[in-house]
């Protein structure tokens, strides 16, 4: 369902995949080939989502944004790049994810955080407001806390969940 907030529509891609019982509000933008699941709720309001190409965005997971203020003037907007996955019930809110992500289910990742390029968060994770997730790395807890180097298997891995996701999308299309 893709809803209007004051005239903004969300902007999908044509070989974007989004479930019916999903909510898309206001100024939302998913590239090519990407998908979101069952009930997902994403609200563009009073900021913007952005979603790259090849990236999933799974059941039940909660996307939104923080206005802008005197302190950051530019608010936190929801930025997730290219071959992402996003897991289960995962919360994102006003955060920036770069490329070959994966975030594990239950995970909630605040305002301000960056997470860099190839990087696994574990389920259930916490990453608190304004961190880093450096390149390369496993994160996992609560709060998240830098595990271990991902193994090249791992790194493989971010890509082919990627694909996996593109490819069951187009069956569902
Ligand atoms: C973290 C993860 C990648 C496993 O990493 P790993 O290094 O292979 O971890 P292991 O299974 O060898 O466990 C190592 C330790 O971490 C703990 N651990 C595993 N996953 C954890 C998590 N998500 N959070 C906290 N601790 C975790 C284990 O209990 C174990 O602790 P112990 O040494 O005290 O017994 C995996 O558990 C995970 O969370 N994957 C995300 C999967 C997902 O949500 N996918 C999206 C849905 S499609």
């Amino acid at each position: 369902m893709l809803r209007k907030y004051k005239d903004t529509y969300p902007k999908v891609a044509k070989s974007v995949y989004v479930d019916e019982s999903a909510v898309l509000v206001g100024d939302i933008e998913i590239e090519e080939e990407s998908s979101i699941w069952p009930l997902v709720a994403a609200r563009g309001d009073v900021n913007y989502i952005r979603i790259g190409k090849r990236s999933n965005v799974q059941d039940g997971s909660v996307l939104h944004l923080s206005r802008p203020s005197k302190q950051h003037p530019d608010g936190f907007p929801l930025i997730i790049g290219d071959d992402v996955t996003v897991g289960h019930k995962v919360m994102l809110h006003g955060c920036t994810l770069g490329n070959r992500i994966l975030v594990g289910m239950g995970a909630i990742v605040m305002d301000g955080v960056i997470v860099e390029d190839d990087v696994i968060i574990g389920a259930g994770s916490l990453v608190p407001p304004n961190k880093r997730l450096v390149s390369g790395y496993l994160y996992v807890g609560s709060p998240a806390k830098q595990a271990r180097p991902l193994t090249e298997d791992e790194r493989a891995f971010l890509s082919i969940s990627a694909q996996n996701y593109v490819e069951l999308k187009n069956d569902y299309l």
